[in-house]
C-alpha cells in the first residue's frame, strides 16, 4: 500500500526527485483533499449557516458533516466539542484569552515543559492576570523529566499545558501519572496534539483532556485551519472569544447575547472549503489506517535513527524510547544551515533552526539543530539516500 502512496501526492508528478523530510513543519497535500477544495469552490460554494437556498443549505450540511468526521477521527464524545479555528495556535490563544477572562486569578500557576512549541508558551505570556509560568525540566537526553513535572504540580497550579509529542524530538508524552496528580488537585489539562495526531491514533474519550488542539495542515490537509476540542464544562463556562456574525442570539447597538456551544467561539464566515478539505484528508488517513501509518513511519524512523546513532560525529536529541517520526540532530562543528543547504542540493528537504522551541535549544546551549521528519510518502530507499547524502555532505563540510 505504501509503495504506491506517492501517486496520491501531485507534487511528486512535477518533482519526482523530491525527498521530503519536513512533514513535522507541514505535510504535503493529498490529491483527494485538493480535489475536494477545488470542487467546493468551483461548484458547491456559498456562505453557510446563513442561506435558506439550496446551495447554502447543502454546503452547511457538508460542513457540519465534516465536523462530525473530525469528531469521529479523534473519538470525541460529540461533534459539539469541536471548534474550528484558523490554526492550532489560535486554538491555544482562544483558551488562554478565555481563561484569562473567566478563570485565572493573580498568583495562579500554569505548568508547561521545556519541550513546548512557542505556540504553547507565548499565549500564556499574554494572559492579563499575573500568573506564574512554571517549566518542567528535561533530561540530558532531551526527554521530559516526569518526576520533576509531578513534583511541580501543587494547589497553586491552575492549568497544565503540555505537548502530546515534541516537535523537536518526536518524543510522546505519557499522561497516565500526570492525569492522576492533576485530578487530585482538580487541574485542567490542555494538550498540544499538533505532532501526535498525524502519526498515532488519538482517543479523546480515553485521554480525557480539557482542551486538545491540532492543525489540519499536518494531516495532509489545508493550511489556515486548526481544531480545538473543548470539554462541555468549559464550553459552557468560557467565551466568547471574538465577536461578530454567526455567534450571536441578539444584538442591540450597545449590547449583545451569544449562542451556546461551539458556535459561541466561531465568529465570522469560517474556513468553509478548508473544513471540507480536512474531512477529505481524514478520509484518506482512515483508508490507509492510522495504526498502519504509525507502524510504517515508526519503522522508517527507527531505521534512520539506528544508522545516525552509529556516527560519533552526530549529536542526536532524544533517546528514541517513546519517540516517532522525528529525528533532531547536529553534526559536530558544522552549522545546521550549511548542512541543510547542501542536502537541498541533493533534493532533500529538512528543517533547521530552533523549530519554534527556543527554550529547548537553550537547555542544550545551542541556537538550533537539524530536524528530519517523516510522513506517509517516505520510503526506506529515501532513508538510505539521506544517510548516504549526510555522509557525503559531512566529508565536504569537514574537509
Ligand atoms: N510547528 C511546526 C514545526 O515544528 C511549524 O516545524
Amino acid at each position: 500500500m505504501f509503495d504506491n502512496i506517492k501517486k496520491r501526492f501531485p507534487v511528486f508528478e512535477k518533482k519526482p526527485e523530491l525527498v521530503f523530510f519536513d512533514t513535522a513543519a507541514s505535510a504535503l497535500k493529498v490529491d483527494s483533499m485538493i480535489n475536494a477544495i477545488t470542487e467546493c469552490y468551483a461548484y458547491e460554494y456559498a456562505n453557510i449557516h446563513r442561506g435558506i437556498y439550496d446551495l447554502s443549505a447543502k454546503l452547511t450540511k457538508r460542513y457540519e458533516e465534516s465536523r462530525s468526521n473530525v469528531s469521529k477521527f479523534i473519538n470525541s464524545p460529540s461533534s459539539n466539542n469541536i471548534i474550528f479555528t484558523k490554526s492550532a495556535t489560535e486554538g491555544i490563544n482562544l483558551v488562554s484569552s478565555c481563561l484569562s477572562e473567566d478563570y485565572f486569578k493573580d498568583g495562579d500557576e500554569v505548568l508547561v515543559t521545556s519541550l513546548e512549541h512557542h505556540a504553547n508558551l507565548v499565549p500564556w505570556h499574554l494572559v492579563s492576570k499575573k500568573i506564574k509560568i512554571i517549566s518542567t525540566d528535561i533530561t540530558s537526553k532531551g526527554e521530559l523529566d516526569y518526576s520533576d513535572l509531578l513534583e511541580k504540580i501543587n494547589s497553586k497550579t491552575k492549568l497544565l499545558a503540555i505537548t502530546h509529542m515534541s516537535n523537536v524530538t518526536g518524543s510522546i508524552t505519557s499522561f497516565e501519572e500526570i492525569k492522576i496528580k492533576a485530578n487530585k488537585f482538580n487541574i485542567p489539562i490542555l494538550i498540544d496534539g499538533c505532532q501526535y495526531v498525524p502519526h498515532k491514533k488519538i482517543n479523546i474519550k480515553h485521554l480525557d483532556p480539557d482542551f486538545y488542539v491540532f492543525s489540519a495542515h499536518k494531516l495532509y490537509g489545508p493550511s489556515g485551519l486548526g481544531i480545538l476540542y473543548m470539554k462541555d464544562k468549559w464550553i459552557d463556562k468560557l467565551g466568547p472569544y471574538q465577536g461578530g456574525g454567526s455567534m450571536i442570539k441578539n444584538v442591540e447597538i450597545d449590547s449583545s447575547t451569544y449562542l451556546d456551544g461551539f458556535q459561541k467561539f466561531e465568529a465570522g464566515t469560517p474556513p468553509i472549503a478548508e473544513v471540507i478539505g480536512l474531512s477529505a484528508s481524514l478520509d484518506f488517513i482512515n483508508e490507509v489506517g492510522i495504526d498502519k501509518i504509525y507502524e510504517y513511519e515508526n519503522n522508517l524512523t527507527q531505521y534512520a535513527y539506528d544508522q545516525i546513532k552509529r556516527d560519533n560525529d552526530i549529536i542526536v536529541y532524544g533517546d528514541f524510547k517513546n519517540q516517532t517520526s522525528i529525528i533532531s540532530f547536529n553534526l559536530n562543528g558544522v552549522h545546521f544551515n550549511d548542512l541543510a543547504m547542501l542536502l537541498d542540493k541533493k533534493n532533500i528537504a529538512i528543517r533547521t533552526g530552533h523549530h519554534c522551541a527556543q527554550p529547548f535549544m537553550k537547555c542544550f546551549n545551542i541556537s538550533g539543530n537539524a530536524r528530519m521528519s517523516v510522513g506517509i510518502y517516505n520510503t526506506i530507499d529515501e532513508i538510505d539516500y539521506f544517510i548516504k547524502s549526510l555522509n557525503d555532505v559531512k566529508i565536504i563540510l569537514k574537509s
